[in-house]
């Protein structure tokens, strides 16, 4: 939500797509901001109901279109977007016995990416030609697997944000064994730290270069995948 306010040029004007959109929050930001149109999606009615409460209030109707299911899967196929929001469920964890939250708001499976990974394998054709994606990801699931993964699409991938959030003692329980960079997670003084990663993916565009080649090759020369 801060990279969005602090670039809001990402949305004006654009197509938007939030990915578990829950309330509404980024959805209702971006239009906010602008955007000519905003699909949400959500697994959970519940939650698409409360986003649809927020976004009318911020743009009519004709400005934003929710969708019921798992991620791509409930968009009609071939649709692009210019800007793609996620802010996924990636607690590496089987289950959270949380009061009041709900598990899908966090649970990612054993690895925490049973939602980044399917997400990212159907982010490259969801962006059009210059088509930014923004989201979240716990550090401690595999940043330089997610990096790898958009560069080798052909997009530029690199992460805008860090912060450090606390983590409760039902989630410290539940935190699974098989995560994978345990460097992101961080205790200092007793309380325990989860780093989060802002990651801004962008799928250059090239008039020759739908699947982001020329890209590929100008990064492998200059290094800019670092
Ligand atoms: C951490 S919440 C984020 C909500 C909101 N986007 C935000 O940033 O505050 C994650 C949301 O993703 C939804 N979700 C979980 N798995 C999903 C999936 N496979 N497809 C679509 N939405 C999913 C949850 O229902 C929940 O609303």
């Amino acid at each position: 939500m801060g990279h969005l306010r602090s670039h809001p040029y990402l949305a004006q004007g654009l197509r938007v797509c939030d990915i578990g959109t829950g309330s509404g929050i980024l959805a209702a930001a971006a239009l906010h901001l602008g955007a000519v149109h905003v699909m949400a999606t959500d697994l959970d009615a519940e939650a698409l109901a409360l986003a649809r409460h927020s976004l009318a209030r911020v743009a009519p109707s004709a400005r934003f279109e929710l969708r019921r299911g798992s991620l791509w899967d409930a968009l009609l196929p071939n649709t692009c977007f210019d800007l793609v929001l996620a802010n996924l469920p990636n607690f590496p964890a089987e289950a959270i016995v949380t009061e009041g939250r709900r598990a899908a708001w966090s649970v990612g499976g054993a690895d925490g990416r049973r939602a980044i990974d399917p997400f990212l394998a159907g982010l490259p054709q969801r962006l059009g030609a210059g088509g930014v994606a923004i989201f979240t990801q716990n550090r401690c699931v595999g940043l330089e697997k997610t990096l790898e993964q958009l560069h080798s699409d052909g997009l530029f991938a690199e992460v805008r944000g860090s912060a450090l959030v606390p983590i409760g003692p039902e989630k410290i329980a539940a935190l699974s064994s098989a995560c994978i960079e345990p460097a992101g997670i961080v205790e200092v003084a007793g309380f325990v730290f989860l780093g989060v990663d802002l990651i801004v993916a962008r799928r250059i565009a090239h008039p020759d270069d739908p699947a982001g080649k020329v890209w590929r090759d100008h990064a492998a020369q200059t290094g800019a995948f670092g």
